[in-house]
């Protein structure tokens, strides 16, 4: 038995009993929010409706034992595997007259120094607002637009790719039909660029970039973090710049927040 899991489900049971109070919830009501939820079941959008409402309110907890760069939301589409890339991501051949922007940035410890070898996996939509690698998304080849950039001898990191777009999470399904007909909100999130960030003996972070400008970044279906998040609107020529910078601090502090 867990002591944890008991107290924490006892806990949801009796929020959602006061909730049930509160709005003097009938049997027909109760009814059609279950069958909702079997609905959802079946139509294997249990993860997603769960993300949508309740991954972001993780990672606010998580960061309040971080100290350096703010995690933000990871979103389903991360690969395990993508390819090892040098300062481009591959593009579509169909893609080739889209916008381009350049990620660049550098990645320090919380005590200053440059951190050389650290691992950034970036990962972001292509132009239909689709990942590559992700079956549902129709098979396109994970070498697009996802990559693992890694920092030179001063910490810095730089890699051109194409604009990702907002885009729409799934929502032809159950949790679309929450979101959008019953509570008359949207599926939409802002444009946006995914990292994750390893470097040896610091703290991992998974973080995203949103693109000044956006309309989406205050009114975000996934409440992924907001402005913190965005970058300010800047040019090289006509590329977007894109530029983040990350600050770890030592692992052994993720040790301790574990524990
Ligand atoms: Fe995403």
């Amino acid at each position: 038995m867990s002591e944890r899991v008991k107290e924490i489900t006892m806990d949801i049971v009796e929020a959602t009993r006061d909730v049930l109070r509160k709005h003097n919830v009938t049997f027909p009501e109760y009814r059609a929010g279950f069958m909702h939820l079997a609905k959802t079941q079946q139509a294997g959008e249990i993860p997603l409706l769960i993300d949508v409402f309740f991954n972001s309110t993780v990672v606010d907890i998580e960061n309040k034992t971080r100290k350096g760069s703010r995690a933000a939301i990871q979103g389903p589409y991360f690969v395990e595997d993508a390819p090892l890339v040098d300062g481009q991501l591959a593009i579509r051949d169909e893609d080739n007259d889209q916008p381009r922007m350049v990620m660049r940035g550098k990645v320090k410890g919380t005590d200053g120094q440059p951190v050389a070898g650290a691992v950034i996996d970036v990962w972001h939509s292509t132009p239909e607002g689709r990942y590559s690698g992700i079956a549902k998304h129709g098979e396109i080849d994970k070498k697009y637009y996802r990559g693992k950039i890694t920092t030179d001898a001063n910490g810095n990191y730089e890699c051109y790719s194409i604009l990702p777009v907002p885009y729409q999470i799934p929502n032809k399904g159950p949790t679309g039909q929450l979101l959008e007909e019953y509570m008359g909100g949207h599926s939409w999130r802002p444009a946006h660029i995914h990292y994750w960030v390893h470097a040896d003996g610091l703290r991992d972070v998974i973080s995203q970039a949103y693109f000044e400008g956006d309309q989406y970044i205050e009114n975000d279906s996934c409440n992924g973090g907001g402005s913190e998040f965005m970058v300010a609107e800047a040019y090289d020529g006509d590329v977007r710049v894109m530029e983040v910078n990350f600050e770890l601090e030592p692992a052994a502090a993720k040790m301790q927040a574990a524990e």
